[in-house]
């Protein structure tokens, strides 16, 4: 019989009056089935997260520090568990799924370490001027209140792991809805928070039905909300309640910028290489995947078959197969839509090098070359494994061509110029640039964000927790200072 994965409500584990399959986007067998809160058990937890904000806050930095660090090493002790799960309900090959399990156990620990050295407290004298003689200001920061955070399904372990962990360590509340089509590994979390020490309330992950969300989103006891997902969905959330501190990591069309520095046989084997991997791991569904090379034209040509092999190279199939490099994207109208995306293009006159065909939920790695600006697929996040090529004359060419776009989340420029490197950095409008590898490279300790319409705010442990607390000062008068 299939398991029913309880949810936890203010830390409890328990169930509701309904469930919902979650099945493998692979084979279509069922994965396993969530436990879906009632509103009056979301009302509990939402209630419960209001009234222990204040007890949360002033817990010992220690406790919550203990707390991450336990998540962290339990998240390790079961660890083959955990991406086993990862890769069944999302369809994550078990080799991208453990990678995603090392990545939260960081995660855990870089919270566990944040919390420890967070809001030592700032001090500032005031007797700069008349006015302020014998003063002194103190700033520490204090949590905005419970966190909403909202996870996606690409990721679903380390996204909820960028929401959850912040939280604990600055001391706000947080409800979890984990995604839909990956709502067991998030589930799986709550395990290892409820054998911690953290006041009941604290926490609550609840796979909440999308069509309850606009609601909570709505709640005043949950000032932040933390957003992971599409463009659509995130601003219409933002704009829906202004005064609420929102962090929405939303679309990206990643960009490989290949100067004509990068010539040698081993450096375009490397660029082909990584942008092979990158533009198709996950089966292309991270907001950092690469989807558009833009190589200079004096490597172009040697670039091209290379990347082409690279990706002929890559291993499809079952994402159990510890060989395999791209299993299926979330479901199958997901792969349907590359597919039209793809289609599109090629009617308009692009070129399909490699792939273009679907078979069920997975698409094959594609790349694609003179791709008409105005195709669907040159405008817009494809989420999948496809990847266009486009030739350009010099840096200058190179960075607009980056910037020619309304996502703005990372960009990779395999250079060896430094200057080259920090111009990159001052121009391309995006949140991160790697230099000498693809724009999919993520330290998890990082800031981490977009900027146009690839989002509002920065995730990384410790830029999320500025994120969910804000300053508050404290006058000292009267010092002799
Ligand atoms: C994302 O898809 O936004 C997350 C990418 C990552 O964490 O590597």
């Amino acid at each position: 019989m299939t398991s029913i994965h309880a949810f936890w409500l203010a830390g409890r584990q328990t169930t509701g009056e309904t469930t919902f399959d979650v099945t493998s986007p692979w084979d279509g067998r069922v994965v396993g089935k969530a436990a879906v809160p009632t509103d009056a058990q979301v009302e509990e937890a939402v209630a419960a997260a209001y009234a222990v904000r204040d007890e949360f806050a002033a817990t010992p930095a220690h406790v919550r520090a203990a707390a991450l660090m336990h998540v962290s090493n339990r998240l390790v002790e079961r660890t083959e568990e955990i991406a086993q799960l990862i890769s069944a309900e999302n369809g994550k090959p078990i080799k991208w799924a453990r990678g995603e399990l090392g990545r939260a156990v960081s995660v855990f620990r870089f919270a566990a370490e944040e919390a420890r050295r967070f809001n030592g407290g700032e001090a500032q004298r005031l007797d700069t001027d008349a006015g302020g003689q014998g003063r002194l200001a103190l700033t520490r920061r204090f949590p905005k209140g419970v966190v909403l955070g909202i996870a996606p399904f690409n990721f679903p372990l380390n996204l909820c792991a960028h929401k959850v962990a912040p939280a604990i360590a600055v001391g706000a509340p947080i409800i979890l809805k984990p995604a839909p089509a990956t709502p067991l590994s998030g589930l799986i979390l709550g395990e290892l928070l409820a054998e911690t020490d953290l006041p009941a309330g604290s926490w609550s992950i609840l796979p909440v039905a999308n069509d309850k969300m606009p609601a909570l989103v709505q709640d005043e006891r949950m000032p932040v909300i933390s957003f992971t997902g599409s463009e659509k969905v995130g601003y219409a959330i933002m704009d829906s309640v202004p005064r609420k501190h929102c962090t929405l990591e939303l679309g990206g069309n990643g960009a490989a910028v290949v100067l004509g520095d990068w010539s040698s046989d081993e450096d375009l084997d490397w660029a082909a290489s990584r942008i092979a991997t990158f533009s198709n791991y996950q089966g292309g569904q991270s907001c950092i995947s690469v989807q558009r090379v833009i190589a200079d034209a004096s490597v172009y040509d040697r670039l091209v078959p290379r990347v082409v092999k690279a990706v002929e190279a890559q291993v499809t199939g079952d994402p159990s197969d510890p060989a395999t490099e791209v299993g299926p994207l979330v479901n199958e109208d997901a792969a349907k839509r590359v597919e039209s995306w793809v289609d599109e293009a090629a009617k308009a006159g692009a070129k399909i090098l490699t792939g273009g065909k679907r078979d069920g939920a997975s698409y094959a790695p594609t790349v694609l070359a003179d791709v008409p600006a105005d195709t669907t697929i040159a405008c817009e996040e494809v989420f999948g494994p496809v990847l266009t090529l486009k030739k350009v004359n010099g840096e200058t060419e190179a960075f607009d061509a980056v910037n020619d776009s309304k996502y703005g989340l990372q960009a990779g420029v395999f250079t060896h110029d430094l200057q080259t490197a920090f111009r990159a950095h001052r121009e391309l409008e995006v949140g991160g640039v790697v230099i000498g590898d693809a724009p999919s490279y993520r330290a998890d300790q990082m800031p981490y964000g977009g900027v146009k319409q690839s989002g509002v705010g920065r995730e990384g442990v410790r830029f999320a927790m500025d994120d969910y607390t804000y300053e508050r000062v404290m006058v000292l008068t009267g010092l002799a200072l």
